[in-house]
């Protein structure tokens, strides 16, 4: 049966009056399932994220988490909301505190809502770090005494401290070499099995994006021009852009 746990109905948004940034878009996720987003630069993705997760309002439109309407939100409710749907950038390096060690940093949104001790923070953090396959000696490290995998691992860490239903992860790996890359969307999958969590997972290369997601929506100037599955990817594409973006895709990849 299908159990969609995010949709996304008629959001719109423009930065300046009339120029819209975001046209109509719709999209439902699955639970435990991922979903892709591909489009080029400035297609909007970063922003419908940015809205999916309450960061930015809509200028119209709704978004229900499990059939309950969040757009309108507010206060203590919101508060509570946010928990379920945590997100993942691609600059890890600015997404942490220069100051502010590793197993600080990842159990920073658990201190935002529950009053623990710092030896409570601390089994959390390592029970985080043995999720993300993190080595415990670098517990005390700084954001920058760590490698750009290890970063994006440790992001992945602090996503999951609130035991989210949803993960957005904008181009989460883009900025990693392409073997850090697969382990990182081989621990993705992984945890997605574990947790039951659903994925959205934003990113230019389509190939990519094809192997950790289960459905994939392709994105130009706003709108959505293409809805496909992604085991027969190839045979369904119609749309002129989207196989503009298989090509690119498949000519860097192969
Ligand atoms: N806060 C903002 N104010 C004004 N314009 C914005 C703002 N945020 C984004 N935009 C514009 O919205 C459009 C979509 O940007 P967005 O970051 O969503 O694209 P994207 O698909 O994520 O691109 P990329 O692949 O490069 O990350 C761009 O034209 C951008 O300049
Ligand atoms: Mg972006």
């Amino acid at each position: 049966m299908y159990n969609c746990i995010l949709e996304a109905k008629n959001i719109t948004k423009s930065y300046i009056k009339n120029k819209k940034i975001l046209d109509n878009i719709n999209l439902k996720l699955e639970k435990g399932k991922t979903l892709g987003i591909v489009g080029e630069s400035g297609s909007g993705k970063s922003t419908l994220l940015r809205i999916l997760c309450g960061l930015e309002k809509s200028d119209s439109g709704q978004i229900l988490f499990k059939k309950q309407d969040i757009t309108s939100l507010k206060g203590e409710n919101l508060r509570i909301h946010r928990k379920n749907i945590q997100m993942i950038f691609q600059d890890s390096l600015s997404a942490f505190h220069p100051r502010i060690k590793a197993w600080q940093a990842i159990t920073e949104p658990i201190r935002n809502y529950n009053h623990f001790s710092k030896y409570e923070l601390k089994s959390k953090a390592i029970e985080l770090f043995n999720c993300v396959n993190l080595p415990l000696e670098l517990l005390e490290n700084y954001p920058n005494q760590m490698s750009g995998g290890q970063r994006q691992r440790l992001a992945i860490a602090r996503a999951l401290a609130l035991e989210p239903q949803i993960l957005l992860c904008d181009e989460a790996t883009s900025a990693l070499d392409v073997r850090i890359q697969a382990q990182i969307i081989k621990l993705l999958a992984d945890i997605q099995r574990q947790r039951n969590l659903s994925i959205i997972f934003v990113c230019h290369d389509l190939a990519l994006v094809k192997s950790i997601s289960h459905n994939i929506i392709v994105m130009n100037s706003g709108h959505v021009v293409e809805y496909l599955s992604s085991d027969n990817l190839i045979t369904q594409v119609n749309d002129e852009y989207t196989k503009s973006l298989l090509n690119a895709s498949f000519f860097i990849n192969y």
